[in-house]
């Protein structure tokens, strides 16, 4: 070190960012006898965490595998996920008595709330002699070891600097660009990034048509790109919503089409005729409100569907339903982008980067974690368990 930095502070490890990833880090480094800052420009920390799982946080899925990940590099999470496991976190999280239950396919929550979560991991670094600064905007004046930082507080300097500052969602929540920038004036890649688990809009006709069906909520297997998901959608204001909806909407390009299987489960044209048989007075838009619900089955008959008694449905006006039920198949217009969208999918190009540290390969003392690194997960907790996951990977080597 040279003599004008002899006074500025040093760390072993800065982490910039105090969410999911940046506070599991912390802990995991502190516990190794690191001596560790985790700086975040936001008025407190985790703040995803709180608003997450409507409150409760889904902070992880008993059935997270690599398969629930998507990445340009579907290999890269395997090394830290199969370090840190859902059991290890659900450890931690009995450890400090907190109560959770499963909701649904494999997903847990707090029986409380998300403020659990975020005490869990304070209390976690605090006994790891972790230090936490809030209201920190971060200016990186040196790259390379030492790593040099201008805060309002002065300058600081670290072995490790660690970045953890999350991705581009609910810019109000104090998301921002700053890994990704980092990135970019180092040269290091960065895979494009969209808004991802996010409700998809409408707009013109379509929008008029399915406006007024906003709260209804029905089954379905929703396809985007070829991946399916079993899980319910939603009708909005705007367009859909719901879970199956915004796991599609992360395999979802623009001008490309969803296909809404409305019938899971069952082959509908034979379901139709079987039914022509069985109650042929009974009028098509009373026999797709039983699964549709009224008022969906009334739209669909108002817009594309004649609703006949099913005895004078034809072979061919079977086909016609079917084609507007299984799939029904539709193209938003969009989505309703950073704003709501739970994740950004793309980020730091895995390949400039270690699978076992996380470490920037050409960049010594560098690492990125969390979701700013181009590894997104579905919708039921896998998110933060590749927080949790790649903060640990990253926390044993930092
Ligand atoms: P995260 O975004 O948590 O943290 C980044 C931190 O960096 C923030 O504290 C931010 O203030 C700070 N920061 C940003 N820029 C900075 C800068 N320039 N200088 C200093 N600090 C900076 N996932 C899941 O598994 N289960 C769930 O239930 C949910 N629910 C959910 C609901 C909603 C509404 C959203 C938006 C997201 C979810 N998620 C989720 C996704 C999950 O919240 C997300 O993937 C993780 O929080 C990512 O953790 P990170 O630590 O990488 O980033």
């Amino acid at each position: 070190m040279s003599d004008a930095s002899a006074n500025i502070p040093h760390y072993d490890v800065i982490i910039v960012g105090a969410g999911a990833a940046g506070l599991m880090c912390a802990i995991t480094a502190g516990q190794r006898g690191r001596r560790v800052l985790v700086l975040d420009h936001a008025n407190r920390v985790g703040k995803k965490i709180l608003m997450s799982g409507g409150g409760r946080c889904n902070f992880t899925n008993l059935y997270s595998t690599p398969e629930n990940f998507i990445s340009a590099n579907p290999h890269f999470m395997k090394s830290a996920l199969g370090r840190y496991t859902p059991w290890d976190f659900i450890a931690l999280v009995e450890k400090h008595g907190i109560g959770y239950h499963e909701k649904k396919l494999g997903q847990l929550f707090c029986n409380e709330s998300s403020k659990d979560i975020v005490r869990l991991l304070l209390a976690e670094c605090a006994a790891a002699g972790v230090t936490v600064r809030t209201h920190s905007p971060v200016r990186i004046a040196q790259t390379g070891e030492p790593y040099r930082l201008v805060t309002p507080q002065g300058e600081l300097s670290c072995e490790s600097l660690v970045i953890a500052t999350g991705g581009l969602s609910i810019p109000k929540m104090g998301a921002t660009g700053f890994g990704y920038e980092l990135a970019h004036s180092l040269g290091i890649p960065v895979q494009p990034t969209r808004a991802a688990l996010v409700p998809v809009t409408f707009d013109g006709r379509k929008l008029k048509q399915l406006q007024d069906l906003a709260g209804v909520s029905l089954d379905s297997v929703t396809a985007a790109d070829g991946v399916e998901f079993r899980e319910n959608l939603l009708f909005t204001h705007k367009g859909l919503s719901g879970p199956a909806i915004l796991q599609a909407s992360s395999y979802w390009q623009p001008g490309q089409p969803l296909q809404i299987d409305l019938f899971p489960d069952m082959d509908l044209v034979e379901h139709l005729r079987a039914q022509r048989e069985q109650r042929p007075k009974l009028v098509l838009k009373n026999l797709l409100g039983e699964r549709l619900t009224r008022r969906v089955a009334q739209r669909w008959c108002e817009l594309w569907l004649e609703n006949k008694p099913l005895g004078q449905l034809s072979d061919a006006d079977i086909e016609q339903v079917a084609a507007h039920c299984q799939p029904w198949t539709v193209w938003p217009s969009g989505t309703e982008g950073y704003r709501t969208a739970e994740v950004t999918l793309g980020g730091i190009d895995t390949t400039a980067l270690s699978s076992k540290t996380l470490a920037c390969r050409d960049h010594p003392g560098l690492y990125f974690i969390g979701e700013v690194v181009d590894v997104t997960g579905h919708l039921g907790g896998h998110n933060f368990q590749w927080a949790w996951a790649s903060g640990y990977a990253a926390g044993q080597y930092v």
